[in-house]
């Protein structure tokens, strides 16, 4: 297939860009990797392009016992986390530094809440931000409700009644380990905060290429009259990642593939590429409209059919990513050797209403893949009939539209066309947009949009209680299922493929079965 350059005229602008209100910036979890590799940088970038308001602090929380011990130790961390995310721009730095905050304790103790609530009314006093905070829980799960309820105690999440002050937390998935865990957790919460105080990432939301499906479906008049049972033959979803396991083994060999990326980032886009147009962008109708959609979507069951034929588990072994030699899961440090969690997870999901009725949605997701890659395939319907039988072409290749959500953030649109020259020859053109050729910068970070969206009170692209309890919901009996252990068919196996490889054969086999075959990203 031959790719052609895009050339992007940009006739008209429609932008909104506020800035927030005055706020202080509380992490708990300041030391940890998430707020290191992911939401310092960010703050940092926001800083920069003057999205952060003028009068802001930022203090970082960390448990007794983590370096650094003073403000300054603080600065320095922040400081190398800067450097290497190269962001270096000395003076923005020193500007930015010079707002960051260090306050050490237990946070299961209440004397560490007694000290917080002193230490950021200085701050709210020193800074101008009139009392609104942003409490950002980078902890483990374990440490969510206890951080909620002491904050709540402690006087530090209450709002004033005429919405002057506000407080707003940040969760970070997971939310709950199943069905049960994540509604008993929203209950807590619920007698705690209100749900508009409450704002739960999924960082996939804030990708750009995950944004822009919106815009691309509903923006456009030309998709929405094709996207549909009629019309699409299936949709292919795949986030491939080239790491392993890294440093958590902790976490992720008690959650497997399944609830690390399915519960969430794989059934949010899944959500966005299927839903209906909302009523408007602002956060109810478009949670609402997605609800919706999750709730058609048809859960696991432990029907027979669906375990052997719609699901393929799997681990990684021992192989060879991006030209290095790796060890397999059950070799990585802090990993069980008999470990049965799984690295890989292949499955199809049907979505049981009138637009999608008899469409096979194929996710994918795996570690240790052969290249880190995000994209939503959709393959539309061939042509009910070749004219172009003289040429030998008697099934056209059906068109397909590529989002890719990363690395290379794009959109390509495969279709048939004539080759140049006197003789009559067809073949495939790819139709590529990509964005940082386009646009010729870099997108931003996930997570500046997200943080962005808290300070200005725009749940948009966070996901609302009911909407992680539909997302367990279509996989709870599949995760009791895996659980129990039960004799139930391939899909309980766990299957075994090599590092760099694009996962187990059982995958294939799950698309062989409906005579297709996952397209090579
Ligand atoms: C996280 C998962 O939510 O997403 C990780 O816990 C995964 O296991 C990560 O590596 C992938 O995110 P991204 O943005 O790198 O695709």
């Amino acid at each position: 297939m031959t790719p052609l350059k895009t050339s992007v005229a940009l006739r008209q602008e429609f932008c909104i860009e506020t800035k927030p209100e005055p706020c202080g910036i509380v992490i708990f979890g300041a030391s940890g990797d998430l707020a290191h590799r992911k939401l310092i940088p960010s703050l940092f970038r926001l800083f920069t392009r003057e999205l952060l308001p003028r009068e802001y602090y930022l203090l970082g929380c960390l448990t007794y016992g983590e370096s650094p011990e003073t403000d300054e130790g603080f600065r320095a961390a922040v400081r190398a986390t800067l450097d290497a995310a190269a962001s270096a721009k000395p003076e923005a730095q020193d500007a930015f530094l010079a707002r960051c905050f260090y306050l050490p304790g237990d946070y299961r103790d209440p004397a560490f809440y007694v000290a917080l609530r002193e230490r950021t009314a200085v701050l709210d006093k020193d800074a101008g931000t009139g009392g609104n905070r942003l409490f950002y829980l980078a902890v483990p799960p374990s440490l969510q409700e206890p951080v909620v309820s002491s904050l709540a105690h402690a006087g530090l999440a209450g709002e004033s009644g005429d919405g002057s002050r506000w407080a707003r937390i940040v969760v970070e998935k997971p939310f709950g380990r199943d069905l049960a865990s994540a509604r008993e957790l929203s209950e807590k919460l619920r007698t705690l905060l209100d749900e508009r105080q409450i704002y739960r990432i999924d960082h996939y939301l804030g990708k750009e290429t995950v944004q822009n499906i919106m815009m691309l479906r509903f923006a456009n008049a030309m998709f929405e009259p094709v996207w549909n049972r009629e019309n699409v033959d299936h949709v292919q979803i795949t986030v491939a990642e080239a790491v392993g396991v890294e440093h958590r083994a902790g976490y992720y060999d008690r959650a497997g593939c399944l609830r690390d990326m399915f519960q969430n980032h794989m059934l949010q886009m899944l959500t966005l590429v299927a839903m209906e147009p909302p009523a408007g962008m602002e956060a109810e109708p478009y949670r609402d409209e997605k609800l919706k959609l999750m709730r058609s979507i048809r859960p696991f069951s432990k029907d027979p059919v669906v375990l052997d034929t719609w699901i393929a588990r799997a681990q990684y072994g021992a192989g060879t990513v991006l030209g290095a030699p790796v060890p397999g899961y059950r070799q990585e440090p802090g990993i069980p050797p008999d470990s049965q969690t799984e690295t890989y997870v292949a499955l199809k999901v049907m979505i049981d209403n009138w637009r999608w009725a008899g469409v096979p949605f194929y996710l994918r997701s795996g570690k240790r893949l052969p290249r880190k890659v995000s994209e939503i395939a959709v393959t539309f319907k061939p042509v009910p009939h070749s004219v172009f039988g003289r040429l030998g072409a008697e099934h056209l290749a059906p068109n397909e539209l590529v989002l890719t959500v990363q690395p290379e953030e794009g959109i390509s649109l495969t279709i048939e066309a004539k080759q140049p020259g006197a003789k009559l020859c067809m073949g495939s053109l790819t139709l590529n947009l990509d964005y940082r050729s386009v646009f010729g910068e870099e997108p931003p970070e996930a997570y500046e949009r997200l943080l962005l969206d808290v300070m200005l009170g725009d749940q948009t692209l966070f996901v609302r209680s009911d909407g992680v309890a539909a997302a367990w919901g279509i996989l709870d009996s599949l995760l009791k299922t895996w659980e129990e252990g039960e004799r139930c068919g391939k899909g309980c196996g766990l299957g075994f493929y090599e590092a760099g490889s694009w996962g187990p054969g059982g995958a294939d086999e799950l698309l062989a079965l409906d005579g297709r075959a996952w397209r090579t990203p």
